[in-house]
């Protein structure tokens, strides 16, 4: 609350009151300070764990049958990093609406075709059933086309990570053409998502406490990415999901000629 008078030669005939709403500015302050909390905790995990094992095999104290198995351990710690750090880089740049995605039109139904034959190999590896619904026609949008192909490679991610023992997990595309519209739909017979959760899913480096998720290496910034990818293409995003039975997240686009 700021005041000024209106006169400051004689006396004032009245002064200026100045009210600012800084809620917003006080909640977006407290979830970067949250942010970068998170981040350096989840950036020190793998680097502890980087130079406590290249710190033993140095001072020669792995035997040489487990020689292999430390550098297999710093090898995926680093991995770990790397990925982590391409996913901030890159959240921070939607977070910004950097112009250095550039949209342009393709085909979207062909891009699910590719993430489906993709990922087939990986959900029989884990005993999981995945299918498909595509229709036969091109449907063209207006994209970042690596943008849309990580977020959908994100729930599918999702799906197997957060499925049960002999799952099932259905990709499907289904087309509005009155209202110019694709809708991309994953759903998983997996373990599903508590009802006071659900709205908290999208935010970056949350996790579910009780749930299974926690025997996964995930950050929790899977979802963060789908929402700012969505909001770059003004594409919405539904979530229905029952705990026990299954996760069904729809997102919807516009479609271009
Ligand atoms: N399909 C799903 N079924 C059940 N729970 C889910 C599903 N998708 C997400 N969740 C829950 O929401 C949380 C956030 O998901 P998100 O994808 O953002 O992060 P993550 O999978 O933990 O890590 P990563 O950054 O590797 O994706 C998960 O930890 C999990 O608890
Ligand atoms: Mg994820």
């Amino acid at each position: 609350l700021m005041a000024t008078p209106i006169s400051k030669k004689v006396s004032p005939t009245g002064c200026t009151i100045l009210v600012l709403d800084i809620t917003e500015k006080v909640k977006s302050e407290k979830m970067r300070r949250e942010f970068s909390a998170n981040v350096s905790h989840e950036l020190k995990t793998p680097l502890q764990a980087i130079s406590g094992y290249s710190e033993l095999l140095m001072n020669g104290l792995v035997s040489d049958d487990d020689i292999v198995e430390f550098a297999k351990k710093i090898n995926s710690e680093s991995l770990r990093m790397s990925d982590l750090i391409n996913d901030i880089i890159k959240l921070s740049q939607l977070d910004e609406q950097y112009d250095v995605f550039k949209k342009e039109s393709f085909d979207i139904n062909q891009l699910c075709k590719e993430l489906f034959e993709r990922y087939k190999p990986i959900t029989e590896k884990k005993r999981l059933d995945f299918t498909s619904d595509f229709p036969k026609n091109p449907l063209n949008i207006n994209g970042v086309p690596f943008l849309i192909e990580e977020m959908i490679s994100n729930l599918i991610d999702n799906a197997i990570n957060y499925n049960k023992p002999n799952g099932s997990i259905n990709f499907s595309l289904i087309e509005n053409k009155k209202s110019k519209n694709v809708e991309i739909i994953i759903s998983d017979t997996g373990i599903g998502i508590p009802e006071d959760e659900l709205p908290r899913v999208f935010e970056r480096f949350y996790r579910i406490e009780k749930s299974k998720s926690r025997d996964f290496g995930g950050t929790g910034i899977g979802l963060a990415i789908v929402k700012h990818t969505a909001q770059l293409h003004n594409a919405s995003i539904n979530i229905d999901s029952e705990l026990g039975v299954g996760t069904t997240i729809k997102i919807g686009i516009e479609t271009s000629d």
